[in-house]
């Protein structure tokens, strides 16, 4: 049976089978709790009941006081809802993550065109990489290194995508060379602020340009899966790589009524960009904006929506 976890002080409520332990349920809907090693030792993923019942799932080595224990506190990975719970716990922000270093294997490589591919990687059964959306990591491989935005949510447990540009960078030039299935690449991170802020729930517009789209399509990820924004719009301009997962856009669209999308061809001025990809917003006093691409188009799309009302706190960018 399902139980529903309410996090106070930040309000977001999700779903527990029977058998989660309340961290586990909680990263599986994104919900960035914070924790550290996940099997009872470190005490960092300590939490409160305000309301309902738990129960032990999993034995731990970190000792509660027996004070603290009348008090309502209880390790979320070892402890699993027995019905509608309230618990009293922090979240996560980008600062509070740790580095992390992962031998994490190859699962699939798929080569989308001549200039990018997307790499699928695993990290090992007993480890999974702490990480919010926008963020990136460094990959290496027998001495080839590059960094890398995730294009995945971090409620997908241990499969991480990356999407490897043909560039300068070592590890593109061994990527495009050929990696086999299992091979070991180191994964370093995450670094970046880039992220979703979690109590908003105004509309928001994605703006991507070219593999801007990585971290692009993460934080449309993370913002559904915590519902967090009332609308979302996404604008993707292409130059030299063409709109490389035109489908899955496509069906993101089908799939939810408050997503649309544009896709747009990059070869004009970045002036007449930003306004072309403003044109059906002409007030954003209320929205959010995240736009991955080149310094000179974030000036001009930055320039533009504050013309239109944005509220700098509404403005989240990453040069690419
Ligand atoms: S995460 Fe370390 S004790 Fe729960």
């Amino acid at each position: 049976m399902s139980a529903q976890i309410t996090v106070m002080p930040s309000g977001h409520a999700f779903p527990s089978e029977e058998n989660d332990t309340i961290l586990e349920a909680a990263l599986r809907a994104g919900i960035p709790l914070n924790y550290g090693c996940n099997s009872g030792n470190c005490g960092d993923c300590l939490a409160w009941l305000v309301s309902g019942e738990v129960r032990k799932v999993h034995p731990h080595d970190y000792l509660l006081r027996e004070a603290d224990k009348g008090k309502g506190a209880l390790l979320m990975c070892a402890y699993s809802a027995v019905g509608d719970v309230v618990i009293q716990a922090s979240i996560t922000g980008a600062n509070d993550i740790p580095q992390q270093t992962i031998a994490t294997r190859v699962k699939a490589v798929d080569p989308i065109n001549e200039q990018i591919l997307a790499l699928h990687l695993m990290t090992p059964r007993s480890q999974r990489l702490r990480f919010l959306a926008g963020q990136s990591v460094r990959l290496e491989i027998d001495g080839a290194a590059g960094e890398y935005f995730i294009a995945s949510c971090p409620c997908e447990d241990r499969h991480i995508e990356l999407h490897v540009r043909r560039d300068q960078q070592p590890f593109a030039e061994r990527a495009f060379a050929g990696l086999a299935r299992d091979a070991v690449v180191q994964l370093t991170g995450p670094v970046g602020g880039f992220v979703i802020e979690l109590d908003s729930r105004r509309p928001i517009l994605f703006v991507a340009w070219d593999d801007g789209f990585a971290p692009i399509k993460s934080l449309i990820q993370h913002a559904m899966s915590l519902e967090v924004a009332e609308s979302m719009h996404l604008y993707w301009l292409a130059d030299e790589l063409a709109h490389y997962q035109e489908n899955y856009v496509r069906s993101l669209a089908d799939a939810l009524d408050d997503f649309e999308y544009r896709l747009m061809d990059a070869h004009a001025d970045l002036a007449q960009l930003a306004e072309r990809v403003l044109a059906a917003h002409p007030d954003l006093a209320h929205c959010d904006i995240y736009a991955a691409g080149p310094a000179g188009f974030l000036a001009s799309l930055r320039e533009a929506a504050l013309a239109r009302n944005l509220s700098m706190l509404g403005w989240h960018e990453e040069v690419m």
